[in-house]
């Protein structure tokens, strides 16, 4: 699909990445000359954080083009958001040039941090299709999107971007602020003050945050966490505890401090200090990872965006463009900083994720896709054998091919090379076997998949049997060991 883009700054282009990584093309509307620069480099670092996001099969990416105008953006789009900055009347301009140009069918969805979407729609055609979209920086990889309209819009929009990997939440009714901005409001408000009346910098309070309740909050929200506070006896019991402390006067959420050159030199200061020159890419690039990791350990844990990402992921199992043909058996990837160890080189373990990954490709190339998984039917490894034979270093392009040296009905063998360039770093040879993970036991392949595997086996029989396959480990003299 093609995606209409109003706005391309911190929020616009970090839905460019997304929509783009998830295959969709998109096509992007903004006035000033350096949004291909800045969205280019956003792109770049959303790729990097995808690459150790996930190893399911992500589309082909989609491409990026610029509009000279908000009606060349809207032209053409199956779905179009705005990211413009936050005033109302701009906003409505785009909005209203969108909605006359994109059929009435088109969903128009607003980034906009807590604008109303009645206030919004003024100026509209078909002004009912008009939807929040309200994402979380960074747009490419936290799932929450909050959206507030009529029902068959926000369903819609709710379909479309939980299929790129997002986790919609409706707001149900119209609120100033949403549900998510008015926290972290009322939190940004104290912050403030703390700073303002010299109680702690900038560093002191995000460390607040970031080694106490920031940890917890990824897993569980301030209710269910708060229960636990209450121990055994509960949500009644701590708020008997804590709730009369609600009316003493440690907050100070309607007040704002004066935004004075003073309050603005100072916040200035500290962050920039705090910041210690990275730039913004180096600060976004940290953020990543960090963000991955804490996916993937939630992912592991099956709880909140860990439960999203596993979804998308089975999702792009769903979609992947399975079987591919048999001269495909290639995948290209980075040494990522995590694969490198002390001794500034890839470990042992890597190299059998990169073996691993290669026989999930075989797997797809004979039709084991996700259906198949979840019918019950899959290909275990039973045997690896890794050679290793020179050594790669993190940011190393290396490229994985697999040969199908033989198969038998229960049975694939197969023979994966590790490349640099012309260099060849290590090999694997595995001992792939059919299971029925139902039952828990090895049986005989479908005869469908049996009759594409025999298709790889013939493919590849011409091929030179490799060097090193079938190798044992033991001493030189051949003694066994
Ligand atoms: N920054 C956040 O954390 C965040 C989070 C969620 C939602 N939002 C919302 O997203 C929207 C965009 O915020 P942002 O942080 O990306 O701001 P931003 O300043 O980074 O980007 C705004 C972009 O809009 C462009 N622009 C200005 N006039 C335009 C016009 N007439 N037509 C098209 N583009 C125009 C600017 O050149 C800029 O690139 C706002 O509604 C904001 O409330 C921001």
């Amino acid at each position: 699909m093609k995606v209409g883009l109003l706005g391309g700054g911190v929020i616009g282009g970090g839905w460019a990445a997304r929509f783009l990584l998830n295959g969709h093309d998109a096509i992007l509307y903004d006035p000033d000359p350096e949004t291909p620069r800045k969205v280019e480099e956003m792109l770049e670092n959303a790729r990097r954080a995808y690459s150790r996001l996930t190893y399911a099969p992500l589309p082909p990416e989609g491409t990026l083009t610029f509009a000279a105008t908000p009606e060349e953006a809207a032209d053409g789009a199956g779905f179009i958001q705005e990211s413009t900055p936050e005033r109302i009347e701009l906003k409505r301009e785009l909005l209203g040039a969108a909605s006359r140009v994109a059929p009435a069918d088109v969903v128009i969805a607003s980034s906009t941090s807590g604008l109303l979407p009645s206030v919004l729609r003024e100026g509209m055609t078909h002004p009912e299709r008009l939807t929040v979209g309200h994402p979380f920086n960074p747009v490419y990889l936290l799932p929450l999107v909050e959206l507030c309209g009529s029902p068959d819009p926000v369903e819609r929009a709710s379909a479309f971007y939980r299929s790129v990997g997002m986790y919609p939440l409706v707001v149900r009714q119209e609120i100033d602020g949403f549900i998510a901005d008015r926290l972290l409001e009322a939190l940004w408000r104290e912050a403030l003050w703390l700073v303002n009346d010299g109680v702690a910098t900038v560093e002191e309070v995000d460390d607040a945050i970031r080694f106490g309740p920031g940890l917890r909050w990824s897993s569980m929200g301030t209710f269910l966490l708060y229960r636990i506070a209450g121990g055994e006896a509960g949500m009644r019991h701590f708020m008997a505890q804590f709730g009369p402390a609600l009316q003493w006067p440690w907050t100070k959420l309607t007040d704002v401090p004066e935004l004075s050159e003073e309050l603005l030199a100072k916040l200035e200061q500290q962050s920039d200090a705090q910041a210690g020159g990275r730039s913004v890419r180096e600060l976004e690039r940290e953020r990543d990872d960090a963000l991955v990791a804490v996916l993937h350990a939630l992912r592991g844990n099956c709880v909140g965006a860990g439960e999203t990402l596993a979804d998308y992921e089975w999702t792009l199992l769903e979609r992947a463009a399975y079987p591919v043909e048999a001269d495909k058996l290639r995948w290209e990837t980075s040494v990522l900083p995590e694969w490198v160890d002390y001794n500034g080189h890839a470990t042992e373990s890597s190299y059998l994720l990169m073996a691993s990954h290669a026989a999930d490709e075989l797997l797809g190339s004979i039709g084991i896709d996700a259906k198949y998984l979840r019918q019950g039917g899959s290909y275990y490894t039973v045997e690896t054998h890794i050679c290793h034979l020179d050594e790669a270093k993190a940011g190393d392009r290396l490229e994985v091919t697999t040969q199908v040296l033989g198969a038998d009905e229960k049975r694939i063998h197969i023979f994966v090379r590790i490349m640099r360039g012309e260099t060849l770093l290590a090999t694997t040879e595995q001992m792939l076997l059919h299971v029925d993970t139902n039952a828990g036991r090895a049986t005989p392949a479908p005869p469908d998949v049996l009759e594409r595997v025999q298709e790889l086996v013939d493919a590849h029989s011409a091929l030179p049997w490799p060097e090193r396959a079938g190798r044992r480990i033991g001493l030189p003299s051949g003694t066994p060991t």
